[in-house]
């Protein structure tokens, strides 16, 4: 793949694709971590004296210019958490771009408007991705969280300009690879949240390499609903995943952990039970690689937040590597103060889980990556 140290960056001006699509509460930045994951990259383009012009989106604004979607909140962040000068605008494609893009000097960082309030982006279309290039000499990738989508940003941009991987994308792959190149044994998958369907390639990669895959959360409830467990009949269930279930059981068999107990309310599994979280403790103490995707309750309710809370301690507890991706888990884990000890935290949510699964992510496969790798 290539790499933004291959590149001849000196006194050039770059577009650096990033993804700062970060959690929004109340109209402020719930979580930041996809902002500060960036900087290493920036701050290396500033020491070759590039001038930077910056893309992100923010939501999914589908093609219009929705207001409390405008990316100088993000912006702003930034240069709280980076000195120098930061211009911001709300517009990508418009002339003024271009003029502002003339009057950069060395160093500066022009943070575009949010590239999805074009649905030119999503669509990857040719004469949108054209304007985009024609600002920059070179781009840079440093989205990782979002180049599982062929978006124009992402994938069409590198047909019209010399493109390379930023730092925190090649940080991903080589981090998240870990997972897949010789894992240390016992090797434990955890996972959670609300969707079977976005974690089964997933569980169909690591089921063979893991030693246990343990679940919890809503997905639990589906796969517990299936095996015949009383759940409570107002637990959600995913519906229509009848065969994706029963290919779960048959390829992970003994390997996978579900819950033993819940803490329900109104016959509604809400949370996993005490009895689990000693079973999953346990199995977390003995692990040598951790792999962490999901919350293991209805957390954004702090009546459900016991499973998440003392997985994430016993995790944290591990000596040895322990990776965590996913918005939900990365956010519960930020606004507990709870992610310096991991080895890795992962910017990606579905883009990590896709990656990990095995499956070309276009803004991979365009600087390269499937040349050489997976
Ligand atoms: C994410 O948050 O996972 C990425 O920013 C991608 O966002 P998307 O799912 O809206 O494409």
């Amino acid at each position: 793949m290539k790499c933004i140290k291959d590149a001849k960056l000196e006194d050039k001006t770059v577009f650096l694709r990033v993804d700062w699509n970060v959690p929004l509460k109340d109209g402020e930045i719930a979580n930041d971590n996809r902002i500060r994951a960036t900087i290493p990259t920036i701050e290396y383009l500033q020491s070759k004296n590039c001038k930077i012009i910056i893309g992100t989106h923010l939501g999914r604004p589908d093609g219009e210019a929705v207001q409390s979607l405008s990316t100088k909140i993000l912006a702003k962040r930034f240069s709280q958490l980076h000195s120098g000068k930061v211009i911001a605008t709300d517009y990508v494609i418009e002339s003024a771009v271009k003029a502002q893009v003339e009057k950069l000097e060395p160093k500066d960082i022009l943070v575009l408007g949010n590239l999805r309030w074009y649905k030119e982006e999503e669509e990857n279309n040719l004469s949108f991705t054209k304007i985009l290039a024609s600002y920059a000499d070179i781009y840079i990738n440093d989205a990782f969280a979002v180049s599982h989508r062929a978006h124009a940003s992402i994938e069409g941009i590198t047909n019209f300009l010399p493109s390379y991987a930023g730092l925190l994308l090649e940080k991903e792959i080589r981090m998240l690879s870990t997972l897949s190149q010789n894992p240390r044994h016992p090797f434990i998958i955890v996972l959670g949240g609300a969707k079977i369907k976005d974690k089964l390639g997933l569980i169909k990669q690591f089921a063979g390499p893991a030693d246990n895959i343990l679940v919890g959360g809503a997905i639990a409830n589906t796969l517990r609903f299936y095996r015949g467990d009383d759940i409570g009949k107002n637990s959600k269930i995913e519906n229509d995943i009848e065969s994706n279930v029963e290919e779960i059981f048959k390829i992970s068999g003994e390997k996978m952990i579900l819950p033993i107990d819940g803490k329900i309310k109104d016959q509604n599994t809400l949370d996993i039970g005490p009895k689990t979280i000693e079973k999953f403790k346990e199995i977390i103490a003995g692990a040598k690689t951790i792999f962490w995707n999901g919350n293991m309750g209805f957390s954004e309710d702090e009546n459900y937040q016991t499973g998440t809370m003392k997985i994430a301690e016993a995790i944290r507890a591990n000596q040895y590597t322990k990776i965590v991706a996913g918005g939900d888990t990365v956010g519960f884990l930020d606004s507990h103060k709870m992610l310096d000890k991991f080895t890795f935290v992962s910017t990606g949510g579905g883009a990590a889980l896709e990656f990990l699964a095995g499956i070309e992510l276009p803004g991979l496969k365009v600087l390269g990556y499937y040349n050489t790798n997976g």
